[in-house]
């Protein structure tokens, strides 16, 4: 950098902004790190969560062979959506306004194989000391209207740094797989616009839920009766499962 240049040349020769970003530039620097920092307390809560169900799923492997948890995803939402939810519902723009009203900042989805696995895996995670049930929604014993169903988990977790601890709110969607196929696919149809006979998707798209449903319980029903047909196991047989579990992957 030449010493006629500075950092705000990347906004081109405009004086006036450079002027303008000039006299604001603590000002807007300041509130822009606030929320870096925000975003960063959200973040360590999603991988301190994460890491929770990692554990359980890798525990019930280790005791029955078998993985509750298919897959997790997480997000932070987005700038745009963070702003667009606020302005939609007249909340403020600030990271106070943030932290107060909006409880999906931190969203973690986890998909399991089967409906009983989804209330497995909540139960041991809300049991945890540290975590705080801020509110539940069982959208699978009672589904939406339209046929979605998951449940929901506001948690709340602290989160521990050098100097201080702070408790962060945490948006969990725990759903089978079949659940999150009609959920993922029936969030992108919403979204197109041009849609001719809406009422018509839409008995459509409950009648996909009804099927899906039946089928996740079919699937639960078929597991359960190999498990209970399953003979007495052998000497030989109890040898191999626990030489088995030294397979396990735990983490290390
Ligand atoms: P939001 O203001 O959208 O957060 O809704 P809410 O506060 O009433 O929470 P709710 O628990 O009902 O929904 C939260 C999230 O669940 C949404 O952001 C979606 O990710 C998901 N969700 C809820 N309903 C539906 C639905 O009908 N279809 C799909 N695909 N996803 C849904
Ligand atoms: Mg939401």
């Amino acid at each position: 950098m030449d010493e006629n240049s500075s950092a705000l040349d990347i906004f081109g020769g405009d004086e006036a902004i450079k002027q303008t970003i000039m006299e604001h530039a603590n000002e807007i620097l300041d509130t822009m790190l606030d929320f870096k920092e925000l975003m960063f307390y959200y973040t360590s809560a999603i991988r301190e969560i994460r890491t929770k169900l990692e554990i359980l799923d890798t525990e019930f492997e280790l005791k029955y062979q078998r993985n509750p948890i298919s897959s997790i995803q997480t997000r932070l939402k987005s700038r745009f959506s963070i702003i667009e939810k606020l302005q939609r519902k007249g909340w403020e723009i600030s990271s106070e306004s943030i932290e107060a009203h909006l409880n999906d900042i931190a969203g973690i989805r986890v998909i399991c194989s089967y409906v009983d696995d989804i209330y497995s895996i909540a139960e041991a995670l809300i049991r945890q000391n540290d975590i705080e049930l801020i509110e539940k929604k069982d959208y699978i014993s009672q589904p939406k209207p339209n046929g979605y169903r998951s449940l929901h988990l506001i948690v709340s977790v602290p989160v521990y740094f050098a100097e201080s601890t702070r408790r962060v709110k945490a948006e969990i969607q725990i759903r089978t797989i079949a659940m999150d196929f009609w959920a993922s696919l029936e969030h992108q149809i919403k979204y197109k616009k041009q849609i001719s006979n809406p009422q018509n998707i839409a008995d459509q798209l409950k009648k996909c839920a009804d099927i899906i449903t039946c089928t996740d319980l079919l699937m639960q029903s078929i597991r359960q009766q190999i498990d209970d047909e399953q003979p007495e196991k052998t000497e030989l047989d109890k040898i191999y499962e626990k030489l088995k579990k030294f397979d396990v992957p735990i983490g290390e």
